[in-house]
């Protein structure tokens, strides 16, 4: 290394060995959770532990990467927030930017994570790899899945097989696509999939392998590489047998400037929720139909005829990731004219 590129990357130091050089920024989660004894997998407090203690209880890393650890939050993800997701999505271009840094590790809640995850599948302005892991159980308990995620994820983020894919979630051995994966039980160590397209590769022992490539936008290629400033007001709303109005309309009042609908099956929507969401898109409201069924395509002008009301289909992206999407494409300005093709491309 030069004297030139030391002084360019002052945070790094030049590597003892040939490993590669890891970033791996911390958020918290129960991956740094903590409980009262080890029994206690439900009982516990996210977050506590701090990316040192992570650190240590997995010697085996050292053998890996070179890894330089940030804190960067120490939160419980049901409390993420986007003033969070712009923060880590800067401090992650910063530092995958700096030669020397091979790929970045985020240690997250399960909670949020995949809203997380496909925020900066979208925002990131590198081809390097980006892994999110994470656990089901607390750092104290007995059989903690933490240790091994993380090992994995280190193992992920340092094979060069692993850039270009955009945002990768490893957990549970398995590899997904952040645009895909989704938490899919309250306690099962096995939370995490991807319904319909399946995982992209898997990790175990010192192996990373893929088996597929992502095909929409994201990172390098993504209109929202580097986007700045507060994201608009979008907020979630479901369709349920005797909803009513009160939701929507509240909203609108508030001045929201998107709404994304969880629909029954094919996005459909209770009489009273569209004739609501209806008014709302009259008044400037981007409105875009998704399901809470958990996994499907919402057709365009399939279960509302979408063009005469004005509403946009998500596609297959849950209702939380089209809520990422729309935010991002409302503070880039995107037309009304364009908001149906680009939930076709990202
Ligand atoms: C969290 O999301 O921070 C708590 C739950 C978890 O990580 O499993």
């Amino acid at each position: 290394m030069t004297a030139t590129s030391h002084t360019a990357s002052p945070r790094y130091v030049a590597p003892a060995a040939e490993l590669p050089r890891i970033a791996l920024l911390a958020t918290g989660g129960t991956i740094a959770g903590s409980a009262p004894d080890a029994t206690r997998t439900a009982g516990y407090q996210a977050g506590i532990l701090g990316i040192q203690d992570l650190l240590s209880a997995v010697p085996a890393l050292g053998g890996i990467a070179h890894i330089h650890a940030e804190q960067v939050a120490q939160i419980d993800s049901k409390d993420m927030s986007c003033a969070l997701w712009q923060k880590l999505a800067a401090r992650l271009n910063a530092v995958l930017s700096q030669p020397d840094v091979a790929g970045a590790v985020i240690t997250h809640g399960t909670d949020t994570l995949e809203e997380t995850a496909y925020y900066l599948h979208l925002t990131l302005n590198s081809h390097k790899p980006v892994v999110i892991t994470a656990a089901m159980r607390p750092a104290t308990a007995l059989s903690a899945d933490g240790p091994l995620n993380l090992l994995n994820a280190v193992r992920v983020a340092a094979d060069p097989i692993s850039g270009g894919r955009g945002v990768l979630v490893a957990v549970n051995n398995q590899i997904h696509c952040a645009r895909d994966v989704v938490k899919t039980s309250t306690y099962a160590v096995d939370a995490f999939h991807s319904p319909e397209v399946g995982v992209l590769g898997w990790v175990q022992d010192d192996r990373v392998a893929f088996q597929r490539m992502p095909l929409q936008f994201h990172s390098v290629e993504s209109e929202f590489v580097g986007i700045t400033g507060e994201l608009p007001a979008v907020e979630v709303v479901a369709s349920y047998a005797g909803v009513s109005r009160i939701a929507v309309d509240a909203l609108v009042e508030a001045g929201v400037r998107g709404i994304v609908v969880a629909g029954t099956g094919n996005g459909s929507l209770h009489v009273s929720l569209q004739q609501a969401l209806d008014e709302a898109v009259q008044r400037g409201v981007t409105v875009v139909r998704a399901s809470r069924v958990g996994s499907g395509h919402v057709m365009h002008n399939g279960a509302a005829p979408d063009d005469q009301y004005g509403f946009v289909s998500a596609g297959n992206l849950p209702p939380f990731k089209a809520r990422v999407l729309l935010m991002l494409a409302l503070q880039a300005g995107v037309p009304a004219e364009r908001m149906q093709s680009l939930f076709e491309n990202y």
